[in-house]
């Protein structure tokens, strides 16, 4: 478990903050006090997660008594864990206050300069707690096993606004100080901070954007159907139960595609491409509010219950909103990411449903594999039961088990007593195993399929077999980011240089505004050498900090002595604008042999 504290002894029911953001020091400063429930009348100390945390003073209190000092030890800090703090407690205190500042390379915090955001005139700081950073910027039990509610106080300069997955408290404008409740008990990875230049613009009455003025109308075109998202997802499985749900777009240095913090959703800015081919991204962290919020995992090796379903979840979502062609097109590509997934991965058990992730860091066993075997393994079981049974069911294993962290023990005991045992002879207990703890996709899987992407590959086929380039952009008129993508991915590695140039010449592939396009043409630009690219390639990897766009480029480049000597000459320029845990994954694929 990659957490240090002593939730046996300890947990904490209710966080307050009271935090600074310094943007001259880059760190967040103040108190956290956790409010605990004791479960261990003996226990004497609480031991609380931290990482590169100054620590100024630890107190102790009693429901209405006075704080008073107490002792705290710092232990020698472990590369994946960070370092315990342990606070000496009274027997009948109930609760700890540590006041504390952040690291400026804090590695849940990215600093960002006026530079670096589109305003150009303003600093900007946002959060990623997941999996285990929120401990980074401030002390706390930082596992999924425990729930909280919190409050919080951020005091921001005074041209800047302050938002927070949570509940906004109205307050004096231009005060630079801002008030947040969250009312749900939530996990500590779901807490979330962003400070800019931000504004808001409705899409409904409780959907909205949060960005920088200059993206949010684009934003708000862009994702204009979230709320029928939403309506959808309630019909399928259940009550929205967090409120308002918004979305925050933040600069392109923002290392993942989207982050499903509860009521504001945190989204890349390469996304908003003009024609919503990648919204799947928003039904991907709508879905979370269900699979992952509500019903949480209770390890990092049970991320498939959040990870998996959510995938399920979503192109379900896209197949209600957008139709059955769009689902199957995103179904058959996750297979391909699977398919490669499993090709990067080095430790075998990473290439199953439940990674072992014992002495590691959960971010280093990050792979698309719990999304897609999950999705793929959920969708086995819509097809064996039907998919009204599965939706009800699947419905209930929500209800059940809202607002709790849950295990995989707990999930398949839930499926055998409601699911297998009602319709014996369906699925066997055999099969479930198997999908659990093969590394490969099992041979019973029901396989997605889609015909758009088969008449994609035949227009490939027709030109790779002589057809002439106009006559196969006359077919590619109309084709989406995906039909895009499947095309250039499933090109051969090798093309002659001429045939490259005039695919580019003809289809502008270098200058896609698009980054899916541009990223998939870069990976076949490299494997080719073709230099034309690499102008365009290099502004892209310093402009965009999102790990899934940049990574398989820097590790493409690095294959062979030439490409090595590039990404190191790219990254030099790019690793500044890159957050710290995009920084570290390049980092670790540059490092000199
Ligand atoms: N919760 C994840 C992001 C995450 C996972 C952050 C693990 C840190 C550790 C989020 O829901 C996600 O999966 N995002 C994807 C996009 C999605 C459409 C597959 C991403 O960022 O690539
Ligand atoms: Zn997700």
């Amino acid at each position: 478990m990659a957490t240090y504290a002593n939730i046996d002894a300890f947990v904490t029911k209710h966080l307050l903050l009271d935090l600074t953001a310094d943007f001259d020091a880059s760190s967040l400063r103040g108190t956290a006090e956790l409010q605990l429930e004791r479960r261990d009348p003996r226990a004497t100390e609480i031991v609380l997660d931290t990482r590169d945390l100054r620590i100024q003073k630890t107190e102790t209190a009693s429901r209405n008594g006075p704080w008073t000092a107490t002792m705290f030890q710092l232990d020698p800090a472990t590369p994946a864990f960070g370092s315990a703090l342990r606070v000496t407690i009274p027997a009948e205190a109930d609760r700890v206050r540590i006041t504390y500042a952040s690291s400026p390379s804090a590695k849940g915090l990215q600093w960002l300069t006026p530079a670096q955001t589109s305003g150009k005139k303003l600093p900007f700081l946002f959060s990623q707690a997941q999996a285990i950073q929120a401990r980074s910027f401030i002390p706390l039990q930082d596992t999924p096993a425990v729930r909280m509610t919190y409050d919080a106080t951020i005091r921001v300069p005074k041209d800047l606004v302050a938002v927070m997955a949570a509940e906004a408290t109205p307050g004096d404008k231009g005060s630079g100080v801002f008030r947040f409740r969250m009312p749900q008990a939530i996990p500590s990875y779901l807490i979330a901070l962003a400070v800019g230049d931000l504004t808001f613009k409705a899409m409904s009455d409780r959907t909205g954007i949060w960005a920088e003025p200059a993206m949010v109308d684009a934003a708000a075109r862009e994702f204009e159907d979230t709320e029928q998202m939403i309506k959808t997802t309630e019909a399928l499985y259940g009550p929205y139960r967090w409120g308002r749900y918004d979305l925050l777009v933040l600069p392109p240095s923002f290392p993942f595609g989207g982050m499903e913090n509860p009521r504001v959703t945190f989204a890349t800015p390469t996304v908003i491409v003009g024609d919503k081919s990648l919204v799947a991204l928003v039904a991907h962290e709508l879905a979370h509010s269900w699979s992952g919020n509500l019903v949480t995992n209770a390890t990092w090796s049970d991320f498939w219950l959040n990870e998996g379903f959510t995938t399920y979840l979503e192109r379900r979502i896209v197949e209600a909103v957008y139709g059955k062609r769009l689902a199957e097109m995103e179904r058959v590509i996750g297979l391909r990411d699977l398919a490669q997934a499993r090709t990067d991965v080095t430790e075998p058990g990473d290439r199953t449903l439940q990674p072992d992730l014992k002495g590691r860091d959960p971010d280093d066993a990050y792979s698309v594999v719990p999304y897609e075997q999950g999705a793929l393994f959920l969708s086995f079981l819509e097809a064996k039961f039907g998919r009204d049974t599965f939706d009800q069911f699947l419905r209930r294993w929500f209800d059940e088990h809202a607002f709790q962290s849950v295990s995989t023990g707990q999930f398949l005991a839930f499926l055998t007593n409601n699911l297998l045992s009602a319709h014996p002879g369906a699925v066997t207990d055999a099969q479930v195993q198997e999908w659990l703890h093969t590394e490969a996709i099992p041979s019973f899987a029901v396989m997605p399929t889609s015909d758009a992407l088969e008449k994609v590959e035949q227009a490939r086929d027709a030109w790779l077999n002589g057809g002439s380039v106009e006559s196969l952009a006359k077919t590619t008129a109309t084709w989406s980011t995906q039909e895009w993508v499947h095309f250039i991915d499933s090109l051969p590695r090798k093309l002659s240089a001429e045939r490259l140039s005039s695919l580019d010449r003809q289809l502008k592939l270098t200058d896609s505004p698009n980054p899916e396009i541009a990223h998939v043409w870069f990976r076949l630009a490299i494997s080719n050498r073709y230099s034309t690219a690499y102008p365009a390639m290099e502004r892209y990897m310093v402009a965009i900090g999102r790990r899934k766009l940049v990574v398989p480029l820097y590790r493409d480049l690095a294959a062979t002595p030439d490409g090595k000597k590039l990404a190191v000459k790219i990254y030099a320029k790019a690793r500044d604008g890159y957050h710290p845990v995009a920084q570290s994954t390049v980092d670790a694929l540059l490092k000199p042999t």
